[in-house]
């Protein structure tokens, strides 16, 4: 049966495109920190269920591998979970950042690297950004290098691995929690999650096998 895994799924994008799945049928198993917010998402639709992990920490990681390693396969692997301190590189203190790059590109890398190893071609789409992994993003420096190096890894993983539906999708600035609300960028408009989402969830289902979609392009 089809099915769909959501890492990052309690707010922002991740929520919406649980909402979207949910609402085309698929069941969804969507993961996150915040028990609250999943629990009432399961409330509203019967087709979502949920896992509780934190992937800043190894044995968060640990647990979700074990997981997707254990379980029937998922047709669908959306990694949307990222984020990062904001502010001078310097003046952040050194754990925040690690958290950037736990949350932002070492999870999705074990990941990667325990699916192929077991052999587990599922679909899986990573979440970049459009703006982050592909030029400088001042005050946000730990979780534009993360960006960058899952591009990085998302190019060279398909380069050596062709017959995998590994994606990348990379969205301009939107209006969730990840966003300061005086981010200076809000003033040349952000996009809502919801459309974003459904525009990923859309993609996912149409025949660009490995691709890169870059939505929306960033108002200039
Ligand atoms: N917002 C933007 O402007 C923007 C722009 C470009 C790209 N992106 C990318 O789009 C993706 C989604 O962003 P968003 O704006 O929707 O972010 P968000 O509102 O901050 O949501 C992040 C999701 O990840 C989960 N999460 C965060 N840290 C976690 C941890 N340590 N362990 C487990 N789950 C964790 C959160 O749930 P819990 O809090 O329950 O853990 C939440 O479900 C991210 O990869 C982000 O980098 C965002």
């Amino acid at each position: 049966m089809d099915r769909a895994v959501i890492f990052g799924a309690s707010r922002g994008l991740g929520a919406e495109l649980a909402k979207q799945a949910c609402a085309a049928g698929y069941p969804v198993l969507g993961w996150g920190r915040k028990e609250k917010a999943l629990a009432e998402q399961r409330e509203r639709d019967p087709l979502f269920e949920y896992r509780v992990a934190d992937f800043s920490k190894s044995f968060g990681q640990d647990e979700a591998i074990r997981y997707l390693l254990g379980s029937e396969p998922f047709s669908k692997v959306f990694l949307v979970v990222g984020g990062g301190p904001y502010g001078l590189f310097q003046e952040r203190d050194w754990p925040s950042h690690e958290w950037a790059l736990q949350v932002s590109f070492i999870f999705q890398a074990r990941v990667i690297h325990a699916l192929l190893a077991a052999r587990r071609l599922e679909q899986l789409i990573l979440v970049g950004s459009s703006v982050a992994e592909s030029a400088a993003d001042p005050q946000a420096a730990s979780y534009c290098a993360a960006k960058h190096a899952l591009r990085g890894l998302y190019a060279s993983v398909r380069a050596e691995t062709p017959d995998w539906d590994l994606r990348l999708f990379s969205p301009g600035y939107m209006d969730t929690e990840m966003l300061p609300k005086n981010a200076a960028v809000r003033s040349k408009g952000v996009y809502s999650p919801s459309v974003v989402a459904g525009e990923l969830w859309t993609w996912s289902l149409t025949a660009d096998y490995g691709g890169h979609r870059v939505y929306p392009p960033h108002p200039t």
